[in-house]
């Protein structure tokens, strides 16, 4: 389907006040934004506009129960000057399954394409050249009826804007094993990419950064010892030259685009990897007996972010000297080069954003 996208550019571009030398990450946004509405059960009023302020009605329900949802993806620059994307099919896919748990309306797949495609050409400058930087993405999606009760709004707005961007961590992080905070249960939201998962990480965070940790890192909420995820990033770890990850099958964890394509990778590469349960006792018997070789995280913001030490209870578990890990520092490598076009696309993961 062709949707009829009005476009409205803005007559003071921001782009050359900006400081591209300190990016940051999530601090600068460019000059536009697009945006739809969903009502009487379908989508409508498609624009591209300045990225701007929104009207919100005080009682607007996304605001009270949580009906929102969002996405991120990085857009770069390849060495003909095209506008690549990294694997955006994963992105949309993800949103619409976080939608239906979330009891909203999916995103039609060529809606989110037409309109990504177009606002990534008229924002073409604010993608950052350089290593580790990018063009972020945010997709999202939020309930926007005026009314005071749980029940599924009638009206949403599906919003992207792009926000030039260097890497979400500057350096090796150290994480932190909760068994007192919880983020998902079998059966709850976990695997949807909702704003109250992150929320609910905020106040733990802030408690163990006063203790030198910079990151959760999330255990089930039955035992409190499955390693479920990182709050910013999916986990790897790497025992005795075995890679493992914790497995999706219950739910309760961020199906990363990164962590699939970590994984892709791997298999390739004849590393072994396993998707499974990894209980926090495994890694601090692997760091007791010196098999713990490697430990990163995997996220479209974090890419790969290698893991410096991890807490737990009293004890921290210290990895071996980056320049070490073999295997993080090879996927990191690999993934930055197919990212930005360096090395064939043999995996078909770049969407070449063809000028409109
Ligand atoms: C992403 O990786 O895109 C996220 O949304 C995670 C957040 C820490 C920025």
């Amino acid at each position: 389907m062709n949707y009829q996208i009005k476009v409205n550019k803005t007559t003071e571009s921001r782009l050359a006040k900006e400081d591209f030398s300190d990016l940051g990450f999530g601090r600068i946004f460019s000059d536009h934004m697009f945006v739809a509405d969903y009502d009487n059960g379908e989508w409508g009023d498609f624009r591209i506009i300045p990225f701007d302020y929104l009207p919100m009605h005080p009682a607007m329900s996304s605001i009270h129960y949580g009906q929102t949802v969002f996405e991120g993806l990085k857009a770069q620059k390849n060495d003909k000057g095209e506008i690549i994307v990294f694997r955006p099919e994963k992105n949309v896919e993800r949103l619409n399954k976080s939608a239906l748990r979330m009891a909203m309306p999916e995103v039609p797949e060529d809606l989110f394409f037409q309109a990504l495609d177009q606002l990534l050409n008229i924002e073409n400058e604010w993608i950052p050249g350089g290593e580790g930087r990018s063009l972020y993405i945010r997709p999202y999606l939020f309930a926007t009826d005026e009314f005071i009760g749980i029940r599924r709004s009638s009206k949403y707005k599906f919003i992207i804007f792009t926000s030039p961007v260097a890497s979400y961590y500057s350096e090796p992080v150290k994480v932190y094993a909760s068994d007192e905070y919880v983020r998902a249960f079998p059966g709850g939201t976990g695997f949807a990419k909702t704003a109250g998962n992150y929320a609910r990480a905020i106040h733990p965070v802030e408690e163990i950064n006063k203790r030198g940790y910079q990151q959760i890192l999330w255990l089930d909420g039955i035992h409190k010892k499955f390693i479920q995820e990182i709050g910013t990033m999916n986990f790897f770890v790497v025992i005795d030259g075995k890679v493992i990850t914790p497995s999706l099958e219950e739910g309760t964890i961020l199906p990363g685009v990164t962590r699939d394509s970590v994984i892709a990778l791997l298999k390739e590469w004849n590393i072994p990897i396993e998707e499974r349960k990894i209980s926090i006792d495994e890694v601090a018997d692997a760091h007791n007996s010196g098999q713990l070789d490697d430990a990163f995280g995997a996220g479209t913001a974090a890419t790969i972010s290698q893991i410096k030490a991890i807490g737990y209870k009293d004890d921290e578990f210290t990895l071996p000297p980056f320049e070490e890990r073999t295997i993080s520092n090879r996927l990191l490598e690999a993934l930055s080069a197919i990212k930005t076009g360096k090395i064939e696309d043999t995996h078909n993961w770049l969407r070449v954003i063809k000028p409109v």
